[in-house]
């Protein structure tokens, strides 16, 4: 015989007090509650609260991704931006009264993925005396707006180097205030006449904001300097070319179940030559192929496949990548809100060498380490798959002929290849119109398991909207609501967005994944007005919209209840849930005001029999127009209480709020 683990025996009490919880509540149900509802309870979506991310308003390079010095491979060029130049975010410096020259150059550089590097050329040293801090001639970066530093704190320098002249060469590396003072100093000097990566460790001496980051050779010689790059020690869980700390931590604390990536249109590209090709961010960084993204920027990809996948797995949250479906974004050349000129379609004949780059992401991911793409994983440090589920293919592109005929080969050749893994559709980026009905007409003809729908609208719309789901067709394709937001991030879209997110909970059993878009904003950089977290160099500050959010990803559950909780008829600023979590057993409620004034809502937990009476309430309740920013962070956040329960009460819900109540069952 068998013993069963702790989780199996877990999971056989669940079911047995959730079949007992359903006959109560089947024979406990008068016949207008039958009538209203023939289906008391349903099981819902394990994966519904997930997270987005896309690298928009720098939420990559400059923000997640903890590199801290910009353009750090001189890869910028003004073919991607005008204002451009390999030099951007870099300064020539000849301190002392030096002389000497710069020049970028493209002759064998680190990687031919990586082709731009500099030289310096050093005639002549000055004399330190003249001003403060070595003399030499060298290089100056200031960062992402400026370098932060905190006193005690090790940095990581690392570049490459290749010697063109006999004699090694000493550099200096300093991290400077704006006025030359210096708060750590570090030295390397050159072994080789062939490209080699030199190391140095800097400890700040003090806390700074705006440092840059100067490497100056000090000694005379002629030397190319290439992947310049600044590091702090400490990053999210101390991964190497790892994620910025309070960031990361925002999204563990949210403990989603998924995450998407790496976007949003940013996965289509601007232009078929812009799409995001995974393969380009996997492996050595010096060897990413860099490239501008659809929203104007840099990505150097140093935030790449293996990061992405390395930070699901680090918190606990299914990978979901989401790859180009072979088309590129139909506003290319324009903006998302005039559109540009048209939608293009990669030529058929290149499609089996794409539909093999999907495949084979496939294998990287899950694929044995004896196989072409899991040795390549493995290589990287990770021997173990990723246990990739989902795949999104297409993101919100305008479903044309051309975009259906290259889906279906994808989709053909991931169902044939792998079976296991579930695909994601797409319906345009809007809840009705042309192509919202044609990505949806194809995805039943075509069987597609999953169609990803988008929206952002206002706080009025999502009230008006709360009962979209309730009627969905049960036999066709399960719904991942991709990225939805109400414009704004005052409390009253917020909580617009709770009273829309209990429809999705109602409706788990249909709508299987839902995610808030866009995830992150730095400070001066928004190219996307509403967005769950706002952050600059040393602030972040946490919406109420990201404290919705997080309390519904925190207080999720497998089976929903109906008729647990009885709402003021007629209402459609109240909407309230009820779901038990399976692993706990416990009861959870979630009641949401989005009026002026408190209401009263009956709950009803007779169904559940033994429960702790005393539960644990968390309140997010503040004036319509309240909001959180980086200066005052704080206005907004949930408040943590007790509540006493019985198996029949009544709940006064504050004007403006969401209430989740968690209760213990025996
Ligand atoms: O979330 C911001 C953008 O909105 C996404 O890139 C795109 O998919 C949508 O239009």
């Amino acid at each position: 015989m068998t013993i069963p683990s702790k989780k199996e025996i877990r999971d056989r009490i669940f079911k047995i007090s959730s079949i007992v919880a359903m006959c109560i509540l089947t024979i406990t149900s008068t016949p207008a509650q039958k009538k209203e509802s023939s289906v008391p309870f349903k099981k819902i979506s394990p994966d519904l609260f997930g997270l987005f991310f896309e690298d928009i308003n720098y939420a990559a390079d400059g923000g997640l991704y903890a590199e801290l010095v910009q353009n750090r491979s001189f890869e910028y060029s003004p073919s991607s931006k005008r204002e451009w130049t390999p030099l951007t975010s870099w300064q020539y410096i000849t301190p002392g009264y030096s002389y000497g020259s710069i020049r970028v150059e493209t002759t064998s550089p680190v990687h031919p993925n990586n082709p731009h590097y500099v030289v310096l050329e050093v005639e002549h040293v000055g004399s330190e005396e003249k001003h403060t801090g070595p003399s030499g001639v060298g290089i100056k970066n200031t960062g992402f707006d400026g370098i932060t530093i905190r006193e005690g704190n090790t940095y990581h320098f690392s570049l490459f180097a290749r010697q063109l002249t006999a004699e090694p060469i000493a550099l200096s590396v300093s991290l400077q205030t704006p006025k030359g003072k210096i708060l750590t100093e570090g030295s390397v000097r050159t072994s080789s006449r062939d490209w080699k990566k030199y190391t140095a460790s800097l400890i700040a001496s003090a806390s700074h904001d705006t440092v840059s980051l100067v490497v100056m050779a000090t000694t005379q010689g002629t030397l190319a300097l290439d992947m310049i790059s600044l590091f702090p020690e400490r990053t999210f869980k101390n991964r190497p070319n790892g994620l910025r700390p309070d960031l990361a931590q925002a999204l563990a604390d949210m403990k989603p179940a998924f995450i998407r990536f790496p976007g949003g249109c940013l996965v289509h590209g601007d232009g078929l030559g812009n799409r995001y090709r995974w393969k380009n961010t996997i492996g050595p960084i010096e060897q990413r192929v860099e490239q501008r993204n659809l929203w104007g920027y840099q990505q150097t990809l140093g935030l790449g496949y293996y990061e992405y996948f390395q930070f699901c797995e680090d918190i606990g949250a299914k990978p979901l990548p989401v790859l180009p479906a072979a088309v590129s974004c139909q506003n290319s050349g324009g903006t998302w809100r005039i559109g540009g000129t048209g939608q293009r379609a990669l030529p058929l004949e290149d499609m089996t060498e794409y539909i093999q780059e999907v495949l084979d992401l496939i294998e990287w991911a899950n694929g044995a380490v004896t196989t072409v793409w899991g040795a390549k994983r493995a290589a990287a440090g990770h021997p173990s798959p990723f246990h990739l589920q989902y795949i999104g293919i297409g993101n919100e592109d305008k479903i044309t002929p051309e975009f259906e005929e290259r889906f279906q080969l994808i989709f053909d050749a991931v169902k044939a290849k792998h079976p296991e893994i579930t695909v994601i559709g797409t319906s345009g980026p809007f809840p009705d119109g042309d192509d919202f009905t044609k990505g949806w007409k194809y995805a039943d003809q075509h069987r597609v398991p999953v169609i990803d729908e988008h929206y952002y609208k206002e706080p009025d719309w999502m009230l008006k909207n709360l009962h979209r789901y309730d009627t969905y067709d049960r036999g066709k394709s399960k719904v991942y609501l991709g990225e939805y937001a109400s414009w704004g991030n005052k409390m009253k879209n917020a909580i617009s967005e709770a009273a829309y997110m209990i429809g999705l909970e109602r409706n788990g059993d249909v709508v299987s994944m839902a995610s808030y878009a866009p995830l992150f904003a730095k400070k001066e950089h928004t190219q996307w007005t509403t967005d769950m977290i706002f952050f600059d160099n040393t602030r972040i500050c946490l919406t109420p919209n990201y404290h919705v959010q997080k309390m519904f990803s925190l207080n999720r559950g497998e089976v929903y209840f109906d008729q647990v909780i009885t709402l003021h008829p007629g209402d459609s600023t109240l909407a309230a849930s009820c779901v038990q979590n399976s692993q706990t057993g416990e009861v959870i409620l979630k009641l949401v005001n989005a009026g002026s004034t408190s209401s009263v809502m009956k709950v009803n937990l007779a169904p559940f029999k033994k429960m702790n009476p005393i539960a644990e309430q968390v309140v997010l309740a503040a004036p319509a127009d309240a909001e959180n920013t980086l200066d005052k962070p704080d206005e907004i956040t949930p408040v943590h209480t007790s509540f006493k329960v019985s198996h029949s009460f009544d709940y006064t819900t504050p004007p403006m709020s969401l209430t989740v109540i968690r209760i213990k069952t025996k």
